[in-house]
Order: C-alpha cells, then sequence, then structure tokens
C-alpha cells in the first residue's frame, strides 16, 4: 500500500490510470478506522481497478473547535487496518495546508433545503465545511466513483445532489451502516464511549426498530411521541431528536404519504458524546 501525502504525487500516479478502461474508487475519511469504512473499502475494491482512500480530519466541518480536538486520532492503527490490501489501494493523507493553503476557508453552497433540518439545523455551517472539503477532494482525485455510508445519511443526499447539480459525472455509491453486536452503529466517536455508555447507546438503534417494525401499525406522532417518552426516562441519554422525514427532499413530516420513501433520523448525546442514526422504513 502506497501512501501518498501531496497533491502532486498524487496527481502524477494517477496519470497511469486515466484512460478510460480504468475506474478509479474513492473512500474519503476522517480516519480513526472501523469496520463501517472498512466496508466502503471492500465495496470499493471489488467495483474499480485503483481505490483511493483520503484521511483527513477536515476542520471546517466542525462548528466546535472542542468537537475537532477531542476526535479519536490514530493513524497507525489505520495504516494497519488498510495494509492488507497493498497494491489495490493508495492511502491519501494530506496536511491541512496541502488541501486548503494557508486559507482555511468555508465555501458557502445552497443545498435546496435538504440541510434544513437535523444535522443542518443541529450543526451550523456541517455541510458547507463537508463540500467544501468534498469538492476539492473530488478535484484532487477525479474518481469514477465515490462510496459514502448511509451512516451519515444526509450527507448522502447532499453529496449525491451536489454531484447531480454539477454534473460531475462521479457515480456515487450508497453502502448500508454496519453496526456492532446489539444494533450500535459503528463510528468514529464510540471510541469515546466506555462499556456501559455503549450499552445504552443501543438504545438509538432500538428507537429506529421501534419506528419500523411499528411503521405501518402507528401513526407518526404516536411513534415519535413514543420514543421521546422512552428517552426521557433514560437519565444517561439527552435526545437531541427523533423524527420521520421524507428519505429524498429529508423534510420531516407527520403524514404518510403512498409511493413515498421514509426514514427516521435520531441524534442523541450520552456523556456528552453526539452519536447520529438513522433507518429506512418503508
Ligand atoms: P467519516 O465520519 O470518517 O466517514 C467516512 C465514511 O464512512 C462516510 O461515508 C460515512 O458515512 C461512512 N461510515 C461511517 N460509519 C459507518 C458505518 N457504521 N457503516 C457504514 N459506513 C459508515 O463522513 C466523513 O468522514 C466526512 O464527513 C467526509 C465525507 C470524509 C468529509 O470530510
Amino acid at each position: 500500500m502506497l501512501i501518498i501525502r501531496s497533491i502532486s504525487a498524487l496527481t502524477k500516479y494517477l496519470e497511469k490510470f486515466s484512460d478510460s478502461e480504468s475506474k478509479i474508487g474513492f473512500v474519503p475519511t476522517m480516519g480513526s478506522l472501523h469496520e463501517g469504512h472498512i466496508s466502503l473499502v471492500d465495496k470499493s475494491i471489488r467495483k474499480s481497478t485503483l481505490t483511493v482512500v483520503s484521511i483527513f480530519l477536515n476542520p471546517t466541518q466542525f462548528n466546535d473547535n472542542k468537537d475537532l480536538n477531542d476526535y479519536p486520532v490514530d493513524n497507525d492503527a489505520d495504516f494497519r487496518k488498510l495494509k492488507l490490501y497493498h497494491d489495490q489501494l493508495i492511502l491519501f493523507v494530506p496536511e491541512i495546508k496541502e488541501v486548503y493553503g494557508n486559507n482555511v476557508k468555508t465555501k458557502k453552497f445552497s443545498f435546496s433545503g435538504l440541510d434544513k433540518y437535523m444535522e443542518g439545523s443541529s450543526r451550523t455551517n456541517h455541510f458547507n465545511g463537508v463540500i467544501t472539503v468534498v469538492e476539492k477532494l473530488f478535484e484532487i482525485v477525479k474518481p469514477d466513483y465515490a462510496f459514502f455510508g448511509e451512516k451519515d445519511f444526509q450527507q448522502l443526499r447532499i453529496i449525491e445532489s451536489f454531484v447531480n447539480d454539477r454534473s460531475l459525472g462521479i457515480e456515487i455509491i450508497r453502502c448500508e451502516t454496519k453496526r456492532s453486536y446489539n444494533g450500535l452503529a459503528l463510528s468514529s466517536r464510540n471510541k469515546k464511549l466506555n462499556n456501559s455508555s455503549k450499552k445504552i447507546a443501543s438504545n438509538l438503534y432500538k428507537a429506529l426498530r421501534f419506528a419500523r417494525d411499528n411503521f405501518n401499525k402507528l401513526e407518526i406522532p404516536e411513534i415519535v411521541s413514543n420514543i421521546e417518552k422512552k428517552f426521557h426516562k433514560i437519565s444517561e441519554i439527552s435526545l437531541e431528536y427523533f423524527l420521520i422525514a421524507d428519505e429524498n427532499k429529508l423534510h420531516p413530516t407527520n403524514q404518510k404519504s403512498n409511493g413515498v420513501k421514509y426514514r427516521a433520523f435520531i441524534a442523541a448525546k450520552i456523556n456528552n458524546i453526539r452519536l447520529i442514526d438513522n433507518i429506512n422504513l418503508n
């Protein structure tokens, strides 16, 4: 496995794959890799001639400096996890200056309302920061395919719409959420949870399962109030939002319409660690 740190070296290496037969797969990450990330890498390796994985802790998508400083970093462990892929994989690990130059600036985008709720309203400027870096990384890697997890479904939809609006010609591949045995979605932030917090955190998945299992039986407000009541009783969890939204526009709703796909979305803090998750309902 080749580790490349500069844009010029990566561009030069990728020239070998610029013919129309070669397909470049891209898996952007912020590191602290787990089985969820690895499932994206596996999918890319199966589908592409060459896979580029980036590890870059992007400062502009954190609206809180403490959250950025607390984000788990373990480059050596990440390199070990990816090493088994040998020559099918390039690891791109740029410094902040390489990506942003001397001007760490967040670009402003219009997301046609996709960013209005959930993470968009909870984390000011978060998606502007995500797309600022994703746009830069897409320009550097010029992938044919880019792999993103449904774990961050709002991010995935915003990237799909960004690529579509700009006709970038990159195929966005949706990858299902990987979970631990108790349903807890794998996340780099889980490293900050001790065993008892992990157990409590499995209530997020239980809530999503409740919504899915009862989606045809109960009205949406009944599902939501049921979950809110349940969380009210668990003192270790502070529920930020639980809502049901249509999967394409990502607007929360209280009513079901025929032919529309819905998802339940949840965000909660456990011991000050903020977790998000979602599930498809129909
Ligand atoms: P990061 O949180 O490191 O996630 C990298 C990719 O892994 C994202 O596409 C995310 O949805 C996916 N992922 C995370 N947990 C997963 C799980 N349990 N199962 C399946 N996929 C999972 O998302 C980011 O980084 C950043 O915002 C980034 C897109 C790299 C831009 O900085």
